[in-house]
């Protein structure tokens, strides 16, 4: 086998975007992700409609990806693909094509942890100047719509899970209190462009106390709930009037949880780099605190590219390309497994 020149495809289609990455020895030479706008209409991602969509989307996108990296499928080299976690039916589109297109070219086939893949993003560059990558073991704080975990990681290849939610994931409370607000889906961006002109001390929200270094976000969106409930009701029309300022509080109500268990974890495991990753890394008011609290701790704080947090397949190439490097690879008995977690 050539390790010189490694040239991977990465396919993600856990969720509700479908991705194609191509990167050439760790480099991205392309990364296109079509989004899925018909959720929307429901106020939440519909699994069978994003399975559907997944199958309209992946070749048009995979064609994209090869066409902007300027690759043809006859020079790669293998692929990744997502395993899991994620929804069954959603996945099990990408991992049919990448079995498909592994059979028929005869290379290599590698199956990617999505969540392991969104740490991992940290490794994508594509210019010499972004290659500023985490030193291990560092510890990351990854919160997207499904998870919300602190890992220690250890290598490329070795994480553990030091803590997570015990309920809903952060993005999970950013999209579900939006919905509560009669804001379309993803709430997460909106509530984070809405922040950005309210008051944060306006409405306080409660901090709930649970032990070690693990979440809870249930308790919010229900005190959240009742709240808008009972003010709705003894004011019509409250929430419309102070959406901003309930935006400030609410933000700053889980980013402030989100770090305060950051800055545990950083107490207990002393690491000289701490970074984050997953969609809500997106949210501007946390990428400030995270990067106010490495400066306070005196350590280096890794804030993704917009492009890496939310659901994107360079991650996964690049995640793929560790494994690729160490032989790991999977056979075409390979399949989904929507509870990945090894
Ligand atoms: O990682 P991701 O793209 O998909 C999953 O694997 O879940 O994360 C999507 C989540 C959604 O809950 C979305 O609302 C949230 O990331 N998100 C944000 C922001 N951008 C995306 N949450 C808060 N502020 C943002 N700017
Ligand atoms: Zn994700």
């Amino acid at each position: 086998m050539n390790q010189d020149d490694i040239i991977l495809l990465g396919i993600e289609s856990s969720c509700d975007d479908t991705s194609a990455a191509v990167i050439r020895n760790g480099q991205v030479l392309s990364n296109v992700v079509a989004g899925q706008e018909i959720h929307q209409l429901y106020g939440g991602v519909v699994p069978e409609l994003a399975s559907r969509a997944h199958e309209s989307n992946i070749i048009p996108v995979i064609d994209a990806a090869l066409k902007e990296a300027n690759i043809t499928k006859s020079q790669l080299k293998g692929i990744a693909f997502t395993k899991g976690p994620g929804l069954p039916g959603s996945l099990m589109v990408g991992v049919s094509f990448a079995k498909a297109l592994s059979l028929a070219l005869a290379i290599p086939l590698v199956e990617v942890n999505h969540m392991q893949a969104h740490v991992l993003a940290h490794f994508a560059y594509k210019s010499q100047e972004e290659k500023k990558f985490p030193r291990f073991p560092f510890l990351c704080l990854t919160v997207s719509g499904g998870h919300t975990q602190i890992v220690w990681v250890k290598n490329e290849l070795e994480m553990e899970i030091v803590g997570e939610t015990l309920d809903d994931a952060a993005g999970e409370a950013f999209d579900k209190i939006a919905k509560i607000m009669g804001l379309p889906y993803p709430g997460g961006p909106l509530i984070d462009k809405l922040a950005k002109e309210g008051n944060p001390e306006r409405f306080p929200f409660p901090h709930p106390q649970i032990p070690e270094l693990n979440f809870s976000f249930s308790g919010l969106k229900t005190s959240v709930l009742y709240f808008l409930r009972d003010r709705d009701k003894e004011e019509p029309g409250f929430t419309e009037k102070n959406k901003t300022d309930l935006c400030a509080g609410i933000q700053c109500t889980i980013t402030d949880i989100l770090i305060q268990k950051l800055d545990k974890a950083i107490k207990l495991y002393k690491p000289q780099d701490i970074a984050l990753a997953g969609g809500v890394s997106a949210n501007s008011e946390l990428r400030k605190k995270v990067a106010e609290l490495a400066q306070k701790r005196g350590i280096q704080a890794h804030i993704p590219a917009f492009e890496y947090c939310t659901d994107n397949a360079a991650m996964i190439a690049v995640a793929g390309l560790f494994k690729y490097k160490k032989g790991l690879f999977s056979d075409l008995s390979a399949s989904a497994d929507p509870r990945y977690n090894s």
